[in-house]
């Protein structure tokens, strides 16, 4: 069955405040060549293979966009985010709302807490691996863990600029993982040696990790970024994978690539 992926039109896509250190309301986002790359990415993962769902954009929301922050889900069950900052927080019913009317379960955290979904909840081995301190607070990872009953490893954010688990750590097929150690601290780095064996760490460098090479689409064993290095692309090709890079570049403007645009459903 083909993987489905959720994603929503970049049609009031802009920068009309600034919640992480990408973003800067002096730069403007060119509207035409924000929905050619959104075009461009979504073609890439169809003929990779996804099915492409679509969620209607609204115009209050500039960065629904970025569906990676709708919820998280396991199987048939969507944990709605609880956004940490108010610009976004009206998303969150419209992103409730699509999981019900599409046959999901919808589960909400409680009101104080603040969890912003597959942005920081990401599936490795068969566990959780949840990012927190910049958007999630590391008590959702227990609320996280006890409504789908799987183990969650929470690993702290050390930067402001990786301040999603998804613009550092890149779980791919086979076990592997792309990741920016300088994201995490020493204990950070010590969690994930203990649980992703070295030949399966791909380590990307600073400037990597700032053209968002850990904010990546796996789908089958193409893995989709914005457009960066040619070293990054041999590393994935010795572990046997295909690399796929289109310019993102409006979408880095607010601090979010690839990844971030997509949502696993
Ligand atoms: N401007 C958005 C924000 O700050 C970008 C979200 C990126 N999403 C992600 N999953 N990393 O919330």
């Amino acid at each position: 069955m083909a993987e489905k992926i959720l994603m929503c039109p970049p049609l009031y896509f802009d920068i009309k405040y600034s919640i992480n250190p990408w973003m800067n309301t002096d730069i403007r986002i060119d509207a035409k060549k924000a929905f050619e790359q959104w075009q461009n990415l979504k073609s890439i993962l169809q003929d990779a293979g996804a099915e492409i769902k679509i969620i209607d954009p609204q115009e209050d929301v500039p960065d629904m966009v970025f569906t990676a922050n709708a919820a998280l889900i396991y199987k048939n069950k969507a944990i709605i985010s609880r956004f940490k900052y108010k610009e976004r927080k009206k998303e969150e019913k419209y992103f409730f709302d699509w999981f019900n009317e599409n046959g999901y379960e919808t589960l909400i955290l409680p009101e104080n807490i603040s969890f912003e979904g597959a942005g920081d909840a990401l599936y490795l081995n068969e566990k959780i691996f949840a990012g927190y301190v910049p958007r999630t607070d590391i008590s959702a990872h227990t609320c996280i863990s006890e409504l789908l009953n799987i183990p969650v490893t929470s690993i702290e954010l050390a930067t402001n600029s990786f301040y999603h688990i998804d613009t550092c750590f890149c779980p791919l097929s086979g076990g592997y993982l792309i990741y920016y150690p300088q994201a995490f601290d020493s204990y950070g780095n010590k969690v994930i040696e203990a649980n992703v064996p070295e030949e399966k760490r791909i380590k990307v460098t600073e400037e990597e990790a700032s053209k968002f090479s850990c904010n990546a689409v796996n789908v089958g064993k193409t893995v989709v970024t914005n457009l960066t290095t040619e070293r990054f692309t041999k590393e994935l090709e010795k572990k046997g994978f295909f690399h796929i890079q289109t310019d993102l570049s409006e979408f880095i403007k607010s601090g979010g690539s690839a990844k971030c645009l997509t949502l696993k459903i």
